[in-house]
């Protein structure tokens, strides 16, 4: 092979190299991915959570928590804190919710209660039979 015709395909490479490099992460991030777990549901028994306490679960990939509110019933909020992200905690005695980064309180509907969060905790429907509770 002539030394023209190495240095040619090397180049041909690497220009392909390049060129697949800035068009298939540019196609990932176009096309979003197929995903079958958006339509799954997590069933839970009744009673697994006992009035005044919650679960923490992982539903399509966001963490929830369930609470059986004493009185109200169960809800389902999202553990990710509005104000950066951080994972907030079910606080049973003061029957809230609290977020360890920087100390955002949410009541048991997701309301905000104390900054610096502004926005509510997001509430996933759930579905209530007499033994079982559906989320999805
Ligand atoms: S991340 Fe929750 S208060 Fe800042």
């Amino acid at each position: 092979m002539e030394r023209r015709q190495l240095l040619k395909s090397s180049l041909a490479f690497l220009g392909t190299a390049t060129l697949i490099s800035f068009v298939y992460p540019a196609s990932k991030f176009l096309i979003p991915p197929k995903n079958n777990a958006q339509d799954a549901q997590v069933t839970l028994d009744k009673d697994q959570i006992p009035p005044g306490t919650a679960k923490e679960i992982l539903y399509n990939g966001v963490p929830l928590v369930i609470i059986n509110r004493r009185g109200s019933g169960f809800i389902a909020l999202s553990r990710v804190c509005t104000h950066l992200g951080c994972l907030v905690g079910y606080d049973s005695f003061n029957n809230k919710m609290v977020c360890p980064c920087h100390a955002a309180e949410f009541d048991l509907e997701g309301k905000v209660l104390a900054g610096p969060a502004t926005k509510p905790l997001p509430r996933y429907p759930l579905k209530i039979s007499s033994k079982q509770i559906t989320i999805g």
